[in-house]
Parts: C-alpha cells; sequence; structure tokens
C-alpha cells in the first residue's frame, strides 16, 4: 500500500475508535434513561441513528467491537427497585427496516438460509413496554421487565393489575408452564386522561403514552398501576409444555382461545408483496387506532423454521421491524414568535431549527398558550422534542434540560398586539387582541372567507389577502365582490391570466350556497356544518339575522353558547353593513329549501374523531353531495355515525342508541 494511503487509513482508523467510543457512551446514556429511568431525551429515531453509525463503524472495522458494546446486547442492567427475575429464555431486541430495500434484503437473506419462500405473519409493533409473564398449570404466576434481556425486574403484583390480564387460563388442560411475550401499552384516551389527572395534582406529565406505560408499570405500589387502565396484547411464547404449536399462527389462535389476547389485526400471509400491502395499509391507519404503534413486526411463521434460522446476539434472524417514519424528533428551538388568529386569538409558536418529522420537514410548531410554555417548562434556545402525529400541525412536546448550557431565555408574551399595537387582553384562558380593526385578524378573516369550505375563491390566498389588505383595496371582505380587473392588475405578481383567474374565481363564489357564506363569515363558534344546519333550517341569510336565541336553539345541535353567539353577531352594526354589501354584490343570500337528491338521500350522518384521508368538513361536503344531511350531533334520527380516531361521546351515545357506526375504511367505499 503507499504510504499516502496508509498514513490515511491509519488516521480513519484512530478517529472512528474515538468515535465509536464516544458513541457508545451516548448509547448507554440513553438506553439507560429508556430503560431504568422512563425518562428517554432523545427520540427513538434519534437513538436508531446514533445505533446505525456504530454499527456501521464496527462494520467497517470489526476490532473496535467490545463485549459490552451497546450492538451487541438489549436495553440497560435491570435497576435496583425491583427483585431480579432470570429470563428463562433471552427478550432480544428486532432488526430495523426503515425502507422496502431493507425489508427486501432481509427476506433475501431468510429464503437464502431455508433454501424456500417461508409464509409469513404480520403484527402491527406496538410501541409499549416489553414484559414476559408466565402462568404455571393455568394460573399467573409472574411478569417482569426485559431489564437486559437475560434478567428483568419482578412486577408480578403490577401486571395482575391489567385489565384483560386473566389470572386463570380458559381452558380445563392447561400447560404445565406457559412463558410468554407481550406489550403492556396504554390507549391513547386513557394516556391523556392520566396525564389530565396527574396535572390536577401538579405533577409532571409523561411525554407519550409509552413513557407512561413504563412509569406506570414500575411503580413500588401496585395500587398506582391498577388505577391507570394499562392494557397487554402477546406477541410470542417461548415455552409451552405440554402444547405442540407448530406456527405462529396457531399460536395466536390458541392464545386466542384461552383468553390471552393478541392484536386484532395480526395476519399470515405468503408473499413479500402482501407484507409490503400490509405494512402501507398499516400506516395509512396507524392515526385510526386506539394505542400508539411504530412499525410492523414481520415474522416467519413456522416454529421450525425460526429455529433453523436462529437469532444474532440481539435479534432474531426470523423477524424484521418495519418501522414507519419517526414523528418524534430533537431538534433545537431558536426563537418563539407569537401568532394573531381570525378571533384575535394572540398564540405562541416556535421557530424550530428545521428536522425531518413524520415525513416531512418542519420549522416550526404549535405551543398552544402561555400557560403550556410554563406548564411544558420550555426555554427560547432549549433543545426540544417535537411531535408530527397524524396531525398536520407540529407541536413542541417538551424540553430536553439536561442539554442546556444556560444561556437559554424564559419567553414573555408580548403586552401589545404585533399586528396593530393595541394593549392584549389577558382576562381569559386566551390571550386576545380585542380590537375588531386588527389587520392581522382580517387578513385571517379573509383567509377563511375564501377558504375551501367556505366561499372557495381560488388564487386568493394570504399573498393576494396581504396585497389586498395593504394597498386598501378592500376594507371588508364584501369589497372583494366589487373588485374589477383594473383593480386586481394593481396587484404585485398579477398581470394578464392571473388578473382574468381571480376576477371569475371571485364571480363564480357568488353563487355558493348560503352555509358556505354563513361558515365564511368567521362567527364563533359556528363550524361548517352548523352553518348547514342553520341554513338548512332558515333557507336564508336575512331570516338568520333576524333570528333570536329560542328560533336558533330549535334547531337540531345549536347549543345556548353558539345561538348567543350568533345573535351578537348579526346584531352589530358593521355586520348589517356587510350583509348590505353582498346583498348588493349580487350573492345568493337564500336558498329553496331543496332537498339534494343522489344515492344517500334521506339519510343522516354525523361525523366525529379525526380522519386521516381528509378534513371532517369535506367529508361532510362530500356525503351531501351524494344527497345525505350531515348533522352535528347523536340523535334517534341519526342513521350513521362516522367514528374517526379518538371519537368521545359521540361514539358512545350512538352505541347507545344503536346506531350504525362507520370507520374511516367504510365511509371511504361508501364514498367510492
Ligand atoms: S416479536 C425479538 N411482535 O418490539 C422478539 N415484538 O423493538 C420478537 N414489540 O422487544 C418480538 N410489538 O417488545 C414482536 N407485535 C410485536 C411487537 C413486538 C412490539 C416489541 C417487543 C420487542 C421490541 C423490539
Amino acid at each position: 500500500m503507499p504510504r499516502k494511503k496508509e498514513e490515511q487509513q491509519e488516521a480513519d482508523q484512530s478517529a472512528s475508535r474515538i468515535r465509536a467510543e464516544e458513541l457508545r457512551a451516548q448509547l448507554d446514556f440513553h438506553a439507560y434513561r429508556y430503560h431504568v429511568l422512563d425518562a428517554p431525551e432523545i427520540s427513538d429515531a434519534g437513538y436508531d441513528k446514533l445505533m446505525r453509525e456504530l454499527e456501521g463503524l464496527e462494520e467497517r472495522y470489526p476490532e473496535l467491537i467490545t463485549p459490552d458494546s451497546p450492538t451487541q446486547r438489549v436495553g440497560a442492567a435491570p435497576s435496583q427497585l425491583f427483585a431480579p427475575v432470570q429470563h428463562s429464555d433471552r427478550l432480544l431486541s428486532l432488526d430495523n427496516a426503515f425502507n422496502d430495500d431493507e425489508l427486501d434484503a432481509w427476506y433475501g437473506r431468510v429464503v437464502k438460509e431455508l433454501g424456500r419462500d417461508p409464509a409469513l405473519f404480520c403484527e402491527p409493533k406496538i410501541d409499549g413496554v416489553s414484559v414476559a409473564v408466565v402462568y404455571e398449570n393455568g394460573r399467573y404466576i409472574r411478569g417482569a421487565t426485559r431489564g437486559d434481556g437475560n434478567v428483568g425486574e419482578d412486577i408480578t403484583p403490577n401486571i395482575r393489575t391489567i385489565r384483560g390480564l386473566p389470572p386463570k387460563l380458559d381452558t380445563d388442560e392447561p400447560p404445565s408452564w406457559l412463558e410468554l411475550r407481550g406489550e403492556v401499552f396504554l390507549n391513547i384516551a386513557d394516556f391523556e386522561k392520566v396525564n389530565e389527572e396527574l396535572g390536577e395534582q401538579g405533577k409532571t406529565l409523561f411525554a407519550n403514552p409509552r413513557n407512561a406505560s413504563a412509569g406506570t408499570l414500575r411503580q413500588k405500589d401496585p395500587k398506582i398501576t391498577a388505577s391507570r387502565p394499562l392494557s397487554i396484547y402477546f406477541h410470542g411464547v417461548v415455552r409451552a409444555d405440554g402444547l405442540n404449536l407448530r406456527t405462529h399462527s396457531e399460536t395466536f389462535e390458541y392464545l386466542q382461545s384461552v383468553g390471552l389476547r393478541v392484536h386484532p389485526d395480526g395476519k399470515k400471509v405468503t408473499k413479500l408483496a402482501q407484507v409490503k400491502a400490509y405494512c402501507a395499509a398499516t400506516n395509512e391507519r396507524r392515526h385510526s387506532l386506539d394505542h400508539e404503534i411504530d412499525g410492523v413486526v414481520v415474522k416467519v411463521d413456522d416454529l421450525a423454521e425460526r429455529a433453523d434460522l436462529g437469532a444474532t446476539a440481539k435479534a432474531p434472524r426470523w423477524a424484521i421491524a418495519f418501522k414507519f417514519p419517526p414523528e418524534e424528533q430533537t431538534t433545537v428551538l431558536n426563537d418563539i414568535h407569537v401568532n394573531v388568529g381570525r378571533t384575535g386569538a394572540v398564540t405562541p409558536f416556535a421557530i424550530l431549527e428545521p428536522v425531518r418529522v413524520g415525513g416531512v420537514t418542519v420549522s416550526q410548531a404549535t405551543l398552544h398558550n402561555p400557560s403550556e410554555i410554563e406548564r411544558k417548562g420550555v426555554l427560547i434556545d432549549d433543545h426540544v422534542v417535537v411531535r408530527r402525529a397524524g396531525d398536520v400541525i407540529p407541536e413542541v412536546v417538551a424540553p430536553i434540560p439536561s442539554l442546556r448550557s444556560g444561556t437559554e431565555r424564559k419567553f414573555k408574551m408580548p403586552k401589545k398586539c404585533p399586528s396593530c399595537g393595541e394593549p392584549l387582553n389577558f382576562d381569559e384562558v386566551v390571550t386576545r387582541c380585542t380590537n375588531l380593526a386588527c389587520p392581522a385578524q382580517f387578513l385571517e378573516g379573509i383567509f377563511h372567507f375564501a377558504g375551501r369550505g367556505a366561499m372557495d375563491i381560488d388564487h386568493l390566498g394570504y399573498k393576494t389577502g396581504h396585497a389586498l389588505v395593504e394597498q386598501k383595496l378592500i376594507e371588508d371582505v364584501a369589497d372583494i365582490f366589487f373588485l374589477d380587473e383594473e383593480a386586481i392588475a394593481t396587484l404585485p405578481g398579477h398581470k394578464d391570466k392571473s388578473v382574468t383567474n381571480l376576477f371569475d374565481a371571485i364571480q363564480r363564489a357568488k353563487d355558493r350556497p348560503i352555509d358556505r357564506l354563513l361558515y365564511g363569515l368567521g362567527i364563533r363558534h359556528v363550524g361548517s356544518t352548523t352553518a348547514r344546519d342553520i341554513a338548512d333550517h332558515f333557507g336564508s341569510i336575512e331570516q338568520i339575522a333576524a333570528a333570536g336565541v329560542d328560533d336558533l336553539l330549535a334547531v337540531e345541535g345549536v347549543g345556548r353558547v353558539v345561538a348567543e353567539s350568533i345573535v351578537e353577531f348579526f346584531r352589530r352594526p358593521k355586520t348589517a353593513e356587510l350583509l348590505e354589501k353582498f346583498k348588493r354584490a349580487g350573492l345568493r343570500m337564500s336558498e329553496e329549501r331543496k332537498a339534494t337528491t343522489g344515492p344517500l338521500s334521506g339519510k343522516t350522518f354525523v361525523i366525529t374523531g379525526t380522519l386521516e384521508a381528509m378534513s371532517r368538513d369535506e367529508a361532510a361536503r362530500r356525503l351531501v353531495e351524494l344527497g345525505a344531511k350531515v348533522a352535528s350531533s347523536v340523535s334517534k334520527k341519526t342513521d350513521y355515525l362516522v367514528a374517526g380516531s379518538s371519537p368521545g361521546s359521540k361514539l358512545a351515545k350512538a352505541e347507545q342508541l344503536g346506531i350504525e357506526v362507520l370507520d374511516e375504511a367504510g365511509l371511504l367505499d361508501l364514498l367510492n
């Protein structure tokens, strides 16, 4: 080897040695925080990244591998709080695949080793806490954490409190020894309840359901564990004396038959293409599940084939975790700015060092309100955990105090509105700018008015709205309809075709149904469904404007707060002026109370919870297009409840009334 190259390689190797040591120390620290303290500081994705870097270095320079390297073991040493339990079979970790290529590579290795295409089994990867559970002669006798994989912690009384974990198996011929592996987790709704209670007691909140499950499982007092509704799904059997289980699918059926919970979405497949379809479909649905998952575990189904494949020091070769894009990341919070909304609400938001999370690059995140910042203890310049879970708007979850340098600063809410300079009102929970002529509120109002659920004026976004206000071409939203092409041509970036486009879009909007106009007015508490119910009931804007609180209360789904807000809005002199202008501009102000006909006519729907594929408004619009009526509350007249994730009380009411419930997949079927 030429001398120069040799020197370079030596230098590279020594740099790698130093970096590997660094990585090992970091990984040890984070594993300890995760497994022992239940207080992880970095996201799973952050941990995986460090681990991959170390794996890469060790692959290049195998002499750097130490016996205690995090790449060679699982988890962290058990804590001293609980008695140690020696697992009869090591609790391993799983290798990850972050994309289809890595999945292909794993499958290729399996096929090569076995010499045939094996049957596979897919299950959601539950984002919970790994446990080992033993039944002796059909009775629950032991539950333990993973610990370092060999020795875990005895948490038998805590696991006993899990609802859905039978103290006795439902069989007359139980195996003499049944040792299981499973995942303990908290449903998202239960996690939120736990945090709500902790908040009321002034205690520190858990950052996510997994931390809450871990913290709950490792309580010294099982009464506290029992007070929080943990759940469990079993995903494997390591010893079953006296049973003859040959495949994982058979195992699943057996567990179910004796009363042990397995994931309802577990599925046997025979082709890799089916695995990919399963992973894609599960990723799509992940936010409509009531618990968190972070991927899919793909396993060889046949237990004899598994034995042939064996395991590395860390993970079985017969399984792989197909990981979804991470929804939590760590980054630096560079500053906190405030935004003034349509109703004057002033909300702080974080300016972040851009980071990829939930599949997109995020540079801003909501902080909700100043008390939320206080509650979370977030400072400017902090390292923070950012989350974007299904919802479009990312949020700052928590700071990472141990990474502070001392230069971090507290955020102070401005005393004056950043848009109009008027003093802010701090009397309510929400800080508000109460100046009705505030430019920021006006701009948000225009954006809402021209938005898709309202008047749907194409080509009228923030930039154009801003220019219209800036150049004093409009003073209220009605002025939009008096803009001529000459005026539009004075806007920056507008000439020729784009002038006509905007002009035509404005003319088209004059004929929108009146519920869209009503919704577009941005009356507090009037969403698009309520607007539709009210428009259906009264038939004209004039009638709505003349209605009293009692008249409005007669509309199904309208309560007192909504009714009072509407009456107050139409009582304002400014509103009367606005309506007058709408009329003059030729907007449609009344509606024949026509029953739309279509395949769904005569059917009443209520939509609740979060939908994945579209917003609730859009779903309502599409149902109405098919002739359906969409109401805002469940009653005996409701035919179907469409329930997205976190459906809340409407679902309970629908179930009580025996109303048919559609999940999002059912809705999509119907719409298509
Ligand atoms: S099978 C290695 N199936 O993920 C033993 N594990 O990251 C085979 N996990 O330690 C595990 N959901 O605690 C399996 N459906 C599932 C799972 C699952 C969550 C956990 C498990 C494992 C960890 C590895």
